[in-house]
């Protein structure tokens, strides 16, 4: 392949046609490649440009639905965008062992996110932040008033927090503005807001104030869903001993508790993108929470109940939201929230949290018992013959050799193909 400039001038100026036309020249993009960019699937090019910059196409994902969740005492079918096999099954098999006791049950969550203002150069940190706090009252109106439709529903900035810091260049105040952001994620409105009252933070404090941002460790925003998970269904009282194991290895070791974690960010992420959320802010919040004792642990935590049942529960911050973003937005996002029919945000999180911790057990399940790689090779192999150009009506047969002999590659399913073929 030839080599590129990747300075282009004005390539955003360019329409998603232009782009493409761009991309066709320097690479030499085959028919069926150009086909594959010109394909936009359910959006128009006008969307995507104004989703993100120097749109070239739009992106597929299957979506699929966890099936067998309640919670609350109420049924939901789970809507999850992943490339992962497994990881659906794995989920809906899991909410069934919850269901035989009820299913998941999720605390209240309140939608209050934080926003964080960094004064530099206090003189008097004392008199600083005892003027920060007679001002209160105003430092809220000022903030409010820059989404009175926020305000009149009830939610809106309710209260500051100041913190101090010590850092390589002096002491530093930080005001937090608590911000009830009802159905949204809250970014925007937390980041107007912090922006708008800075210039009255400034003057009270006599610092120098630098960055005004949402802070993505949503603590306020913290969410707790339990669930009793059927020892029988599990696969009895081995397998239980093993999950319980395997919590206390996560709960000792940061290396297993990233993997433990992981698994449980499978299931929130699936559905965070499904519901056209914001994935980074939900896994650097997740992944915040989990260190803050200072050593990172898992973000589940188990017992074994008097009848030998798992009894599991999760505490993860979740800024979910469902207005704004993407949710509205993008179509498929629309599909799926109406599909999870949810009434508002905290609907959202208590269901969110109840899939990570579903997935959780589901991925503790298949370790503490025949493996993880069993249930993943099943699909796998299907990808694998596929690859090996092993036509479509041959795919069955094929990628169940690949797993009965435990060989699943690309080689060897080519192997097993010309075997086929010769017989024929
Ligand atoms: C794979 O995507 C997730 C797991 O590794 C999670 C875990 O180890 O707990 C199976």
């Amino acid at each position: 392949m030839k080599e590129i400039n990747s300075k282009i001038s004005g390539f955003y100026k360019l329409s998603i046609e232009e782009r493409q036309k761009l991309l066709t020249e320097l690479y030499d993009l085959k028919k069926e490649e150009q086909e594959l960019l010109k394909n936009l699937g359910y959006f128009t090019s006008t969307q995507l440009d104004t989703i993100i910059e120097n749109v070239i196409g739009s992106y597929n994902l299957p979506i699929g639905i966890a099936c067998n969740f309640k919670i609350n005492n109420k049924d939901y079918l789970i809507p999850m965008v992943i490339e992962e096999p497994s990881v659906i099954a794995a989920a809906s098999n899991s909410a069934k062992f919850a269901r035989k006791h009820g299913g998941f049950f999720s605390d209240k969550v309140k939608s209050v996110m934080i926003s964080q203002i960094q004064i530099t150069q206090v003189k008097d940190l004392k008199s600083a932040k005892e003027q920060l706090i007679s001002h209160k009252k105003e430092i809220l109106e000022r903030a409010n008033e820059q989404d009175p439709v926020l305000n009149k529903l009830g939610g809106g900035a309710f209260d500051i927090e100041i913190r101090e810091i010590s850092t390589r260049k002096g002491k530093m105040l930080i005001v937090h503005l608590l911000v009830d952001v009802l159905d949204a994620m809250g970014a925007n409105v937390v980041n107007t807001m912090a922006e708008a009252v800075s210039p009255y933070i400034e003057k009270f404090s006599k610092g120098i104030i630098y960055l005004r941002i949402v802070s993505n460790l949503a603590i306020h925003r913290t969410v707790k869903s339990r669930a009793t998970f059927d020892k029988e269904l599990l696969g009895g009282e081995e397998v239980v001993e093993g999950i319980m194991n395997a919590y206390e290895f996560a709960l000792a070791d940061p290396y297993r508790a990233t993997t433990h974690n992981k698994g449980i960010m499978n299931g929130i992420i699936s559905l965070t993108i499904a519901t056209g959320n914001d994935t980074r802010a939900i896994e650097a919040g997740a992944h915040a929470y989990a260190a803050l004792s200072g050593q990172y642990k898992p973000l589940t935590k188990f017992e074994i109940d008097s009848n030998g049942n798992l009894v599991g529960e999760i505490e993860i911050p979740l800024a979910l939201g469902i207005i704004g973003g993407m949710t509205k937005i993008h179509p498929m996002a629309r599909l799926a929230l109406k599909i999870l029919n949810v009434k508002n945000a905290e609907e959202l999180c208590q269901v969110a949290a109840a899939v990570g911790l579903a997935q959780n057990v589901a991925a503790l399940r298949a370790l503490a018992s025949e493996g993880i790689q069993k249930g993943h090779m099943a699909l796998h192999s299907k990808n694998i013959a596929k690859l090996a150009g092993v036509p479509d009506d041959l795919i069955d047969e094929v990628a169940k050799k690949l797993v009965d002999a435990n060989k699943v590659r690309v080689d060897y399913a080519k192997e097993i193909l010309e075997n086929i073929l010769k017989k024929t």
